[in-house]
């Protein structure tokens, strides 16, 4: 799926996101700065935190309480679109998907 990440200087990127991989592991793997994913996914670190767009805030599979827990950890202002973006799984409905990305993960 196609996923635009917008950095919090602006600057956007497109990436094509195979199905099944998560919305981190496509920034890590494309050089995409202002994720970190420190602990790989595990729902550890909040160094993964991103701000789904507001338009794509309802479409998207609510958060569970862990991930909700971890979002308490973040450094960057926590928003009511904020996620953890190791836990958004790309599949086909999510083509088209814009995520921000924070000023900081520490
Ligand atoms: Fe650590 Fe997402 S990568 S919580």
């Amino acid at each position: 799926a196609s996923i635009t990440y917008v950095e919090f200087n602006g600057a956007q990127h497109v990436i094509n996101v195979a199905d099944g991989d998560n919305v981190m592991r496509g920034a890590l793997d494309n050089g995409i700065e202002g994720i970190i994913g420190e602990c790989g996914g595990g729902l550890a670190c909040a160094t993964c935190h991103c701000y789904v767009d507001d338009a794509w805030a309802d479409r998207l599979p609510a958060p569970g309480q862990t991930e909700l827990d971890m979002l308490e950890c973040a450094s960057a202002e926590r928003k009511a679109t904020s996620r953890l973006s190791c836990q958004i799984v790309i599949d086909p409905a999510l083509d088209g998907l814009v995520v921000h990305l924070p000023e900081t993960q520490y």
